[in-house]
């Protein structure tokens, strides 16, 4: 059987887990597929992915810069990478391409099932406004929380990215507001770390308020970019919660868009955590 082409595309994308995560999917549920890294020039996303498509690409996962670029070349697009402003999955059908954006449910499942905690009815802070924070907040209030505070050093991005899901807010009766990072707060049950704070190397200057005992801190980086912030929230009776599983699940919903076949993210999640420990 000839295997279906996909493959990652970004810049970097040498250390992507991607391949590694869709083999394993693929040996998991029998499908032949093959996956690859495509690392694109800044200015050549189109290009690239032109030219895989005319070597039998049958979709590509998009990663850091191109997730807009991703939405341009879609012909449609999903509800939720339209919300986001962004593709991090794209399937190609013939001359069309659908574009959509699995990171955000792929948090939703790491908090529900990975961490086993219930967003439904649970007061949230994300920290950031940037790409990723866009990327979750909508399935974020489709799983129903009571209160998300966006929390942004630039306020105004924070507001912007709040007007553009307050209708979707409004409908689903979650309470929705920007505040600034440095903000007074009350405590959350569940914050998620969606800032680049800590590839600058800073300290993310949340107030300590937003902790109490048993808060989840969720950094949506895996590895030492997230060690900062987790360390910071641990030492303050916080369960820390790296972005691994986000992972895991997103590419499981990238799979289940391609291939209609759900993937299980559970025991993926743990070879890859064991891999990365050992390595
Ligand atoms: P990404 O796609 O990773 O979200 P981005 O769109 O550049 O990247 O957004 C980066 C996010 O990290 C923003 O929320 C940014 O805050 P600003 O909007 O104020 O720029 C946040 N960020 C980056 N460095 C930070 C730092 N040192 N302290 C606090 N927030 C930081």
């Amino acid at each position: 059987m000839i295997a279906d082409r996909y493959a990652v595309v970004g810049h970097p994308v040498e250390h992507s887990k991607s391949p590694w995560i869709h083999a394993r999917f693929a040996a998991l549920t029998g499908q032949a597929l093959r996956y690859d890294k495509l690392l694109a020039p800044l200015d050549g996303f189109a290009a690239t992915v032109a030219r895989f498509r005319s070597e039998g690409g049958r979709g590509c996962n998009v990663t850091v810069p191109f997730k807009f670029d991703a939405v341009a070349m879609a012909t449609t697009l999903s509800d939720r990478a339209r919300l986001a402003g962004a593709c991090n999955t794209l399937r190609f059908d013939g001359a069309a391409a659908f574009g959509d954006n699995t990171d955000g449910v792929g948090l939703v499942r790491d908090i529900e099932q990975g961490a086993g905690r219930r967003l439904a009815g649970s007061r949230v802070v994300l920290a950031g406004a940037g790409g990723a924070a866009a990327g979750v907040l909508g399935p974020m209030l489709q799983a129903g929380p009571a209160e998300v505070v966006v929390a942004n050093r630039t306020l105004p991005k924070a507001q912007a990215l709040v007007e553009r899901h307050a209708g979707l807010a409004r409908t689903l009766g979650v309470a929705l507001q920007a505040v600034a990072l440095d903000a007074p707060l009350d405590a959350a049950d569940i914050v998620v770390n969606a800032t680049a704070s800590s590839l600058a190397g800073d300290t993310l200057p949340l107030p300590v308020s937003v902790l109490r005992a048993g808060t989840l801190a969720y950094d949506m980086m895996y590895g030492a970019a997230a060690q900062g912030f987790l360390a910071w929230a641990a030492g303050r009776g916080a369960e820390p919660r790296d972005g691994l599983g986000m992972l895991v699940e997103q590419a499981a919903e990238s799979f289940e868009v391609w291939r209609g076949v759900r993937p299980p993210a559970a025991p993926v999640l743990r070879e890859l955590r064991a891999l990365l420990q050992a390595g």
